[in-house]
């Protein structure tokens, strides 16, 4: 069942012909059912949190025009992508009412915790956020044989690490007039792996269930821990461990050849913060 996630795709997000999604590879996956819509949820939200970003960053125009006018847009667009993606495959799951509920929890509590105490360093941060993303959409597309789902994952992934790509950038940028050292570095990029465990995932995952369960019986704790758990351990069995282990010290910029010898060590710890 496991794909290869980088098959080609002849279409974008602009242009996603639906007409060739095949429902009948993904209609009875509650494990997909469940991954894609969650992403959607979270990937909306970013309305929510991109215009505090902005403001954090304002005075640099540079940075606040890419956040509002590309950044931010291509977030949406991921989520409204996913959300159709959902309601094509499963028609019979109250999308908006859902949202509306994990709306109004997350707005309240779910919320991006504090920003790092520098530019430079909420940069770093940045870099981890979408790290963490363009490693689930990777995993995402090796769960699937449904060349839609598949094509978005993948094109979601591009734009993530894009998006890395410039926060990496301004990262560079900024640090030139605040030099800022490997271990400050090393504290944010611990910050933000351990602080994504918390997790708006599950926030996200839990009012999916919620709305799913509400209707046929009532919700189980205990059975909704368990299901989380599991898709948890799923997304980690592909996690392309390598590649989150090379983005994440990337802003350490240390000298290849140590590099090289900490890339194992840190794959090893990430590894075991993603089971734990
Ligand atoms: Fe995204
Ligand atoms: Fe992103």
């Amino acid at each position: 069942m496991l794909q290869s996630a980088n098959a080609p795709t002849k279409w974008d997000l602009g242009t996603i012909p639906w007409e060739q999604l095949d429902v009948s590879l993904v209609r009875d996956r509650e494990d997909l059912f469940y991954l894609v819509t969650a992403a959607s949820f979270i990937e909306i939200a970013a309305d929510l949190y991109s215009n505090n970003l902005a403001q954090y960053f304002n005075g640099d125009q540079e940075i606040v025009e890419w956040l509002e006018s590309s950044w931010k847009n291509e977030e949406v667009r991921h989520g409204t992508t996913l959300r159709n993606y959902a309601q094509h495959a499963w028609p019979d799951f109250n999308w908006d009412y859902a949202y509306s509920k994990f709306f109004a929890d997350y707005s309240r509590k779910c919320i991006i915790s504090a920003y790092e105490p520098t530019h430079v360093l909420e940069m770093v941060a940045r870099c981890v956020v979408e790290t963490g993303t363009a490693t689930f959409y990777q995993s995402l597309a090796t769960q699937t044989n449904e060349p839609i789902l598949k094509g978005i994952a993948l094109a979601i992934r591009a734009e993530e690490i894009n998006h890395y790509k410039h926060f990496y950038a301004y990262f560079n940028k900024l640090n030139i007039n605040c030099i800022t050292n490997r271990w400050q570095i090393f504290g944010a990029v611990c910050r933000r792996v351990l602080e994504a465990r918390k997790d708006d995932a599950e926030c996200a995952m839990w009012h999916v269930f919620n709305t799913r369960k509400v209707t046929t019986k009532p919700v189980d704790l205990r059975q909704f821990k368990l299901l989380y758990r599991q898709l948890s351990l799923q997304i980690k069995k592909e996690y392309p461990l390598a590649m989150a282990t090379k983005m994440l010290i990337k802003p350490m910029r240390l000298p290849l050849k140590v590099a090289q010898f900490i890339e194992g060590p840190v794959a090893t710890c990430s590894a075991w913060i993603l089971r734990h």
